[in-house]
């Protein structure tokens, strides 16, 4: 008895010095943590024309966020990412600008919009706003004139090649049917630069006139009110205007490449700073995050005054429909986060608008499995260091919609895709199968709200079906379940606003080799919390290292767990996470 009493006091002693240890360290680097609004919120995402129509016209509206603010603020969190909302003839659903200063009439009006900001406002949440200028759309005024003439003065707007110097060197498009970036106009014999459709031609940021435009138009918004910026394809937007050759089958499969972050992008990016950012509170993301590690910190290392967080897209890309490896993707995650460890700031997200459904492409949307699954992957994103994105829809658990044939789709990168994966010759029933479980418009299907006819998204016909799945999964019906998704998600986020751990936290993985578990913990002060996820169909388990006293459950997506010894078992898609002694 003596022995163990001895071991015992050993051990409490050993516990002690090891915490204070810990604690001098952490003290020491917690005085550099920098605070701010933007790292301790919970972005959800919305998708406008999906959210909840109010007129009856099949599109959602922004009286339809109006209308469902309680429901935003209900989630507990405290940040809203709103895609594009301006004037646009819909090619590309509102990443096609017409006018930047004005509403999408199926959206409705600038009232509205400003009842709805001041609407979020009283409820303590942020607005981040889309802004799209790596292009516009053709039928922008700016390009209507720039088209008009040669000498017109806005035809150094856009990037145009007169035709008698030839053909421009090939410029891969993401959504041309042929992969063609340049676009012949007869109207001035020239061909015009679009990344993006053949109706969102590039904008020329190396013309002046046209960064002081796109600073006005923020500034615009900021006098709003707006909280934050969200820059869409923003690391496409500087080019080398000589358009050098670029190999061409090299450029299609790795155009991140030769179109991020060039020429004078960064420099674009600190005029925009000190412009826009340094003069209004607001928090900047730009879509991607360059081409590496270095890329990344130069847009978000606080002395470059550039951005506030890095978007990267290493760990969404991750899933395909063959499955993925647990292994990469700790992986993938794990260097994102120590490459961030000391300096800068990462955004957290596993599915957006141009993604598929979450719980379909990461883990498993069968009858049995999509609930807890569903569970365990919003614990993982909101349990990571960074800022975590919730996409509408994900805090239910909805799942890919999963057209079958060509003729469902309304994305033009998937009706582009398919015209020419067809004039290349593809195996056209591969394409299919990808399409099916990739395609954006998985992610797009209405916000399901309850068991009425279309989910209640819309008394019309809505413009996109709303999966047929409503009558189980739906706000509704799960506010009711306190087992359901959103009521483990709600948890979840409080979970994540009450403990700073989990926010500003160091990360440490355990056991990189677990292909079937990812546990890490999240270390600040003498806060410790382990967090372990189960990402497999199967049971499994996971050793904890001796040093780790349980102190209690803090969240837990199955009524109970089981130990033996040292390990936790676990029951498939079985997430917990821990406070630790
Ligand atoms: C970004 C947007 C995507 C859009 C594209 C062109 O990738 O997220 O939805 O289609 O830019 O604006």
């Amino acid at each position: 008895m003596d022995t163990m009493k001895n071991l015992y006091f050993t051990l409490i002693m050993l516990l002690i010095i090891g915490c204070n240890e810990t604690k001098t360290e952490i003290m020491a680097e917690d005085t550099s943590i920098n605070k701010k609004w933007w790292k301790e919120a919970i972005v959800y995402q919305i998708y406008p024309r999906s959210f909840k129509d109010t007129d009856g016209d099949g599109v959602g509206d922004l009286k339809g966020i109006v209308e469902k603010l309680d429901y935003i603020k209900s989630l507990g969190v405290n940040a809203v990412w709103l895609n594009p909302i301006y004037s646009s003839p819909n090619d590309d659903n509102g990443y096609d600008v017409s006018d930047y200063r004005n509403i999408m009439t199926d959206f409705g009006t600038m009232e509205d919009f400003d009842l709805m900001l001041k609407g979020m406002h009283e409820r303590g949440i942020k607005l981040i706003m889309d802004v799209v200028v790596n292009h516009s759309s053709d039928e922008h005024e700016w390009f209507k004139q720039s088209r008009s003439s040669r000498e017109n003065p806005y035809r150094d707007y856009y990037h145009w090649w007169p035709a008698e110097k030839g053909k421009p060197n090939y410029r891969y498009s993401l959504f041309d049917e042929n992969g063609d970036a340049w676009k012949y106009d007869a109207q001035t014999d020239a061909y015009y630069l679009h990344y993006f459709s053949q109706k969102q031609p590039d904008l020329n940021w190396e013309n002046p006139k046209v960064r002081q435009e796109v600073y006005d138009i923020m500034k615009f918004w900021a006098e709003k009110g707006v909280d934050g910026f969200r820059l869409d394809a923003f690391q496409f937007a500087a080019k080398d205007t000589t358009f050098p050759a670029f190999p061409k089958e090299d450029l299609q499969k790795n155009f991140i490449k030769y179109y991020a972050m060039q020429g004078n992008l960064h420099g674009y990016l600190k005029e925009m700073n000190e412009e826009v950012f340094s003069k209004y509170d607001v928090m900047s993301v730009a879509e991607g995050a360059g081409r590496n590690f270095e890329d990344a910190h130069n847009l978000v290392d606080e002395d470059r005054k550039e951005l506030n967080m890095a978007y990267a897209f290493d760990g969404v890309d991750i899933a395909k429909p063959e499955g993925y490896s647990l292994k990469h993707f700790k992986d993938v995650f794990s260097k994102w986060d120590s490459a961030f460890a000391k300096k800068g700031w990462l955004s957290i997200f596993l599915s957006n608008h141009d993604q598929a459904r979450l719980v379909s492409r990461f883990a498993n949307d069968s009858n049995e499995f999509r609930a807890t699954s569903a569970k365990m992957l919003n614990t993982f994103i909101l349990s990571m260091r960074g800022t975590p994105y919730c996409y509408y829809g994900d805090e239910l658990g909805m799942t890919n919609i999963g057209f079958e044939t060509i003729e469902e789709y309304q994305d033009i990168a998937a009706i582009n895709g398919y015209k020419k994966a067809l004039k290349e010759g593809e195996d056209m029933t591969v394409f299919m199968k990808n399409l099916k479980f990739s395609s954006r418009d998985n992610g797009r299907t209405p916000m399901q709200w309850d068991t009425t006819e279309n989910a209640n998204f819309t008394i019309g016909k809505p413009w996109l079906p709303v999966n047929e799945n409503y009558k189980e999964i739906n706000v509704e019906a799960e506010e009711q379940n306190p087992d359901s998704v959103l009521s483990y998600f709600k948890k979840m986020v409080n979970l994540r606003k009450e403990n700073p751990v989990l926010i500003y936290g160091d990360y440490t993985l355990i056991e990189p080799e677990n292909e079937q578990v990812y546990a890490y913990t999240r270390i600040l002060d003498n806060q410790k919390m382990l967090v372990i996820l189960n990402f497999s169909d199967k049971e499994a388990s996971l050793e904890i290292p001796a040093t780790f006293l349980i102190k209690n459950v803090a969240i837990n997506n199955y009524p109970n767990y089981n130990t033996k010894d040292q390990t936790v078992l676990l029951q498939p898609y079985q997430s917990i996470i821990f406070s630790l002694k």
